[in-house]
C-alpha cells in the first residue's frame, strides 16, 4: 500500500516491536517510538541532516511505500510545495509503521558512515535526569543532564532533550568530552530561557532528578581533527557553549594550534563562561567578546583580560581579516541564532572565502 505523510496513523506510533523500513535499497530496523534518521545513524548509514528538528529541510524524504507518523506535521522543514506533493516527509520527524519505503532524492540511497578513529560516535535513546541548573546570567542557565548510560560525542555535538511531555528541543554539549573526569558522564548544556518558550523554560526551572530522555549525539559541526589548520570558531549567545568546546579540543589535540573564538552577546551582562573564556585565552587562543551594546568600564575590567568591543560579531569577524585569503586554509566553526550564521555563511563561504567544505555550522533554529 502506497501512503502519505498525511495518512499517518496511530498504529505507527503504537508499535511495540522493530519494524522494517527500505531507505533506497537499504534495509533498517526502527526500534519502538524511534525516527527513521535516529535508526538510519544507529545502524551505521549516513543520512544527510542538519538540526535533527524539523526545522532545516535537509532530511527530507520522498515516501514511496507504507506510512509514517510525524512528531511535527507542521514542521517548516517541509514547504508547502512539499505538502501538495503529498509524499514528502522529514526523515527526523518520521516514525514509520512496518513496510515503509523512502527514498532520499538525489541518491540511490544513505552511504555507510565512516568507521574508525574521529567517526560520528553511533546515536541512540537513554532515560535521563537533570543533575543541576546553574544560573549564568538573568536568561541563561547551564544544564547539567545526568544520562543512565554514557553519551559519547564529540566537541560541537549536540543531543534532543525529550521532556516529560513529549517536546523535543535540540541542545549542544558544552563541555570538551576530554575535560570529563574519569566516571563524571554528565552533560553540561548551555540553555538560553526564551520567553514563553516550552523546553527552555522547563530547563530553566527543572530540579535535580527531574526525569527526560537524551537521545543522540547528532550534528555534523563537530570538531575535525586536522591539527595543522589554523581555526576559527564564532558563536552567539548559547552558541557559545559548542564553539568553546570545540576550540578547546583543537588546543588540547595540537596546543600550538592557531585558536581565535569570536563570542557575540547583547550586552555585557550576559556574557557567560567567562573563566573558560580566560583559561582558553591563557592557552593561547585569541578571543574576542562583541557586545551589541557598549561594554561599561566597569564590564572591561570584570572581564579583563578579555578584549571586549561593541558591535555585531559578523562586522568584527569581517573587520579582522579584510583580504579576500585572509582566511584561506582555515577551518570555520560557527553556533548560534539563525540570522548571525547565515549572514556569516554569506560573508564567508558565498564569497569564496572560506571552503563550504571547511565551515562547519549549527544554526539555533
Ligand atoms: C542543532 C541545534 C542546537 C541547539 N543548541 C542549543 C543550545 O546549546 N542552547 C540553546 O539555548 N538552544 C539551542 N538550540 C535551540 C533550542 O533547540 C530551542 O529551539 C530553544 O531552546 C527554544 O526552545 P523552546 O521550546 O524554549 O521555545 P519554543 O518557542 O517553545 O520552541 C522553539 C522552537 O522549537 C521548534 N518547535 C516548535 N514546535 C515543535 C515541535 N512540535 N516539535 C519540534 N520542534 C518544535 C521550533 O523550531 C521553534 O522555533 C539549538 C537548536 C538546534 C537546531
Ligand atoms: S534534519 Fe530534519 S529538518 Fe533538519
Amino acid at each position: 500500500m502506497t501512503g502519505t505523510a498525511a495518512a499517518s496513523t496511530a498504529a505507527a506510533s503504537t508499535a511495540a516491536v522493530p519494524v522494517q523500513v527500505r531507505i533506497g535499497d537499504v534495509d533498517v530496523a526502527c526500534g519502538p517510538g524511534e525516527t527513521v534518521l535516529l535508526s538510519a545513524l544507529r545502524a551505521g548509514w549516513d543520512l544527510p541532516y542538519e538540526c535533527a528538528s524539523g526545522g532545516c529541510g535537509s532530511c527530507k524524504a520522498v515516501l514511496t511505500g507504507g506510512e509514517v507518523r510525524s512528531l511535527w506535521p507542521d514542521a517548516p522543514g517541509l514547504s508547502d510545495r512539499d505538502r501538495r506533493k503529498g509524499d514528502r516527509v522529514l526523515a527526523c520527524q518520521s516514525v514509520p509503521a512496518e513496510g515503509c519505503a523512502l527514498r532520499l532524492p538525489g541518491t540511490a540511497g544513505p552511504q555507510r558512515a565512516a568507521s574508525g578513529p574521529g567517526a560520528r560516535p553511533v546515536p541512540g535513546r537513554r532515560p535521563a535526569r537533570i543533575g543541576a541548573v546553574l544560573q549564568l546570567s538573568a536568561d541563561t542557565v547551564l544544564v547539567t543532564v545526568v544520562p543512565d548510560r554514557p553519551v559519547a560525542y564529540l566537541a560541537g555535538q549536540f543531543v534532543l532533550l525529550e521532556l516529560p511531555d513529549g517536546t523535543r528541543r535540540a541542545y549542544s554539549m558544552s563541555r570538551e568530552p576530554a575535560d570529563a573526569p574519569a566516571g563524571d558522564d554528565r552533560l553540561e548544556l548551555v540553555v538560553r530561557r526564551v520567553p514563553g518558550g516550552r523546553a527552555s523554560s522547563w530547563l530553566a526551572g527543572a530540579t535535580a532528578g527531574d526525569p527526560l530522555v537524551v537521545e543522540g549525539p547528532y550534528g555534523r559541526a563537530h570538531v575535525q581533527s586536522q591539527a595543522d589548520r589554523p581555526v576559527v570558531c564564532v558563536g552567539g549567545g548559547s552558541g557559545l557553549g559548542p564553539v568553546l568546546a570545540v576550540a578547546e579540543r583543537c588546543l588540547t589535540e595540537a596546543p600550538s594550534r592557531p585558536v581565535r573564538l569570536y563570542y557575540g552577546a547583547r550586552t555585557d551582562a550576559d556574557v557567560v563562561l567567562a573563566a573558560r573564556l580566560r583559561r582558553l585565552r591563557s592557552r593561547g587562543a585569541r578571543v574576542d567578546v562583541v557586545t551589541d551594546v557598549p561594554p561599561s568600564a566597569a564590564a572591561a575590567g570584570r572581564l579583563a583580560p578579555l578584549a571586549v568591543r561593541a558591535g555585531r560579531v559578523v562586522d568584527a569577524v569581517d573587520a579582522d581579516h579584510p583580504g579576500p585569503a585572509d582566511l584561506t586554509g582555515h577551518d570555520v566553526y560557527l553556533a548560534g541564532p539563525t540570522p548571525m550564521v547565515d549572514a556569516l555563511l554569506a560573508s564567508l563561504v558565498r564569497t569564496g572565502r572560506v571552503g563550504a567544505d571547511r565551515t562547519f555550522f549549527d544554526r539555533f533554529l
